[in-house]
Formats: C-alpha cells, structure tokens, sequence
C-alpha cells in the first residue's frame, strides 16, 4: 500500500523491465543516464530488481534541498548498509541523524589543514618511492599502479606505518578485502553470496578476520603506549572524546579506521588514473600544466586541473542515495518514504546550462571561479559531505606534481578510454594505458 501511494507521483523515467533498466544502470554507467535525462528531463525515476525506486536529480536547486534536508528526513547511512561487513557497524558511512553527526564530529579534527600539512611530506615520500619503482618507456596501466601508491599513503596517513611485518600483513589483508568488495558479488545480499562457505566471499571473510586483528592490535599497542604525539589519523581519533567525556571504544576506532582505508583509497587512485588519461589526450593542457610546475611560483593551474578532472570525470557518479523516512518537498513533487534520492554528479557536471562545452576537458573553467557548491559535487555534499575530500585534493596535487617533474608522459593507445563500472566506481576502460619517459633523458 505504502509502495504503490508513494510511487503515483514519482517523475516519469525508463518503462522498460525492471531487467532491462538493471542492465542500462550497470553495464552503461554514464550514456544510460545521459539518455534518461533526454528523454525524460533533469529528474526522472529508475526501477531497478530487488530496490525501491531512484530518483536521480540534476538540478542544483533540487540537488541544494536534497543535500540541506533535515537529517531525520533523508537517511543516506541506510542505502550504504551493503557496506556493513566491509566497514563495520560504527563506520560513519553507514549511520544517520545523531549517531552518524557523533561519528562525523570524533572523525573530522583527522583532517584539519594542520594534521593535513604535516601529512604532506609523508605522502611526498610515499610518492616519490613510487615513481622510482613504475617502468619507463613501455605501456603501463596506470590504475594498478596508483592503486598501489594510494594504498601506501592512506597506510602512511592511517597508522604511521611505512614499513615492517605488519604493514606487510595489513596491506595483503585490505588488498584481498577490497578485491572483493569491488566485485559484482559483494553486491548481493549476504544469505546468497556463498551459501557453502566457499569461494570469493570466504576468501573475503578470512581477509577481514586478518585485517581485523592486525588493527585491533595496533589500537591496543598505542594505547598503552599513550601514543599521542604524531600526525597519523589513528592518534586523532584515540584522542577524541564523545560528548559526556567518553573515549572512542576499539570497535568504533577499528570500523572509522577501515572506513578511511576503504572510501580513501580506490576513489583516489581512481580519479588519478583519470586524470593522466585526460592530461595524456590534451596536450596544451599538459604543456601548460608542466610549465607551471617547473616555474614552481604557486599552483592555480594544478589545482584548476585537479577540479577539472573530477568535474569530467567523478569517480563516483552520484553522491550517496538519500533514502526517504519522512514525505519530503524538493523541486515541488513530494516524495514519500521507501524512494531513494540520489544527486547526479555526472548529469549535473554535464549539463550545457551549467558547463558550457560540457565535454570538452577545459581546466579554465576554474581558474577565474570557485566550484559551486551544488554544480560541482564529486564529494557530495550537506552534512555528508566528504569527510577526505581536502586530503584526496593534496594526494592528487603531490602526485601530479611528483609525477610531471620526473618524467614525460603520453597515452599507451590513440583515442578516450571508454568507462567501465567497478562495482559503485567508474574507471577507466584501459586502466589509463600511460608511457613513462624519464625527463633527466
Ligand atoms: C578523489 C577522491 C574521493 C572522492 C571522489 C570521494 C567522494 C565521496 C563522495 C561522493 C561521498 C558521498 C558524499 C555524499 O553523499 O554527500 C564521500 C563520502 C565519504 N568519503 Fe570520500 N571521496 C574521495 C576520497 C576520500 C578520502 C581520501 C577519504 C578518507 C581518507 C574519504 C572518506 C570519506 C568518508 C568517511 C565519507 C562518508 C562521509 C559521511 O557519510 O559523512 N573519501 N566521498
């Protein structure tokens, strides 16, 4: 009855199976929005098997409500519950209303400007070990790599870790975990997933139970250590009290931590695979931006180039579906409990309205004005904002930076490289195909 009074109004989309749209929302990522949206306008509704509906909206009027809507009303943690044996129950990721703005707040002094400048030279060492390792002259696809490099540095920024048995375990460990976590299967609910124990989701219990118990160890280590002194994220939040005084338990130091590993580390190394296949195919781009580097008198251009990416191509398309809990009004339709409402990044990052030339890779665009906070939102927005978005925003500039003094790069093969769906992320096709060129040669 709820089901059927809540979807009369819903704005119109696909009439296809359930099946059919399933399949367009998978398997074509963007061009499957980009056709809803010319058939259907900046809102429409997309049924998918086994789900309430979604209703994307790229309006930054709508986008703006949804985003300021009270928390009691729209539960983003809901729809992010699929997360739960990744992350935990605790993880930020996954609460609403109080008990998420009392996660958010022990969370958020990890990543003020300050712990975030004295991290800067961690990952410029990270980074730069990295580099040294990657082939020249051959093509290489750079995703794994940057895979690689991210995982180092949400290790080094984490736990303060850069070498040893246990950083050797843990990242074996959260590599096998996330492995899993990226694949189709993780996507099912857990009953179904492997209902004799056996393959990939076993493999991805024994992984979390290793991870677990290499960072409940750490946790306990430093607290008899009374460790408090370093810039890590992991000292921050054994400092952080709740509001009537309380510490953080293990169990929720633990989740926030596989939280930040998860949601700090593939989205980054994603966006930077994007954007040298973007730099690779825009060589007046890429000469300008190598200029200013070697001038090395402040960086607008880096950081216009860095927007520009993320505008072109969010590595995740939408922020996180907000599910309705209590009959909301946005953009004069009222939408009522069981729908999801989801902010389109890719739409509204490709709307001619909005991005003159939306396709065309152009990082002037933000050179003379700031990103607007509901037209460009590859971090979200609201209350949910990302928490590691100024973090992400430093590690693409240092590698970019770090990457573009040491060496020339250029595409591994002519033309774009298509996206493919990894599981909530798009990337791309190739793995950003790049060749490598020491620049001394
Ligand atoms: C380029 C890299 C990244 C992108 C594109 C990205 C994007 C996003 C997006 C779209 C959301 C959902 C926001 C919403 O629904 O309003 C989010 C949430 C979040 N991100 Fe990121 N992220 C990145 C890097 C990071 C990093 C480096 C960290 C931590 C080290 C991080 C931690 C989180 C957390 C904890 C949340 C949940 C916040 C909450 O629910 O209050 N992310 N991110």
């Amino acid at each position: 009855m709820i089901a059927r009074r809540s979807e009369s109004n819903l704005p119109p989309g696909p009439r296809v199976p359930k099946t059919m749209q399933t399949i367009g929302w998978w398997a074509r990522p963007t061009a499957y929005l980009e056709r809803c949206r010319e058939r259907y306008g900046k809102r429409f509704t997309i049924r998918m098997l086994a789900q309430d509906p979604f209703v994307l909206i790229s309006d930054p009027d709508e986008i703006k409500q949804v985003f300021t809507a009270p928390a009691d009303v729209l539960y983003p943690g809901e729809g992010a519950r699929i997360l739960e044996p990744i992350v935990g129950p605790n993880s930020i990721l996954l609460l609403d209303e109080k008990a998420h703005m009392g996660q958010k707040r022990l969370v958020l002094p990890a990543f003020h400007g300050e712990r975030m400048q004295r991290l800067e030279s961690v990952i410029t060492e990270v980074t730069r070990e990295q580099i040294a390792s990657w082939p020249r002259d051959q093509v290489e696809p750079m995703h794994p790599r940057m895979q690689a490099l991210t995982m180092e540095v949400i290790l080094a920024a984490v736990f303060g870790l850069r070498s040893g048995p246990r950083l050797d375990a843990l990242r074996l460990a959260l590599t096998e975990m996330l492995e899993f976590g990226l694949s189709p299967l993780s996507l099912l609910p857990p009953a179904q997933r492997a209902p004799w124990g056996l393959g990939p989701w076993a493999g991805f219990v024994r992984a979390r139970a290793r991870a677990d118990e290499l960072i409940y160890a750490e946790i306990r280590e430093r607290r008899d250590r009374q460790d408090d002194g370093g810039s890590e994220i992991i000292t921050s939040l054994l400092a952080a009290e709740h509001e009537d005084g309380s510490p953080m338990s293990d169990e929720e130091i633990h989740d926030e931590l596989l939280t930040l590993l998860v949601a700090g580390h593939e989205t980054t190394a994603t966006e930077l695979a994007w954007a040298l296949e973007r730099l690779t195919r825009e060589p007046e781009v890429l000469a300008r931006l190598v200029a200013e580097i070697d001038e090395g008198d402040g960086e607008p251009y880096l950081t216009a180039v860095i927007r520009e990416t993320l505008r072109r191509r969010p590595v995740l398309t939408q922020a996180q579906p907000r599910t309705v809990k209590k009959p909301i009004e946005v953009g004069g339709i009222t939408y009522r409990q069981r729908v999801h409402l989801v902010a389109s990044a890719w739409l509204v990052h490709h709307d001619p309205d909005i991005y003159p030339d939306p396709y065309a890779f152009r990082p002037e665009r933000f050179l003379d004005s700031e990103p607007g906070t509901y037209t460009w939102i590859p971090f979200g927005g609201g209350r949910r904002r990302c928490i590691g978005a100024n973090f992400a925003m430093l590690e693409m500039a240092i590698v970019l930076r770090e990457l573009l003094r040491e060496t020339r790069i250029r595409a591994g093969h002519a033309g774009p490289e298509f996206t493919i769906r990894r599981a909530i992320t798009v990337t791309p096709g190739h793995g950003a195909e790049t060749v490598l060129t020491d620049r001394a040669a």
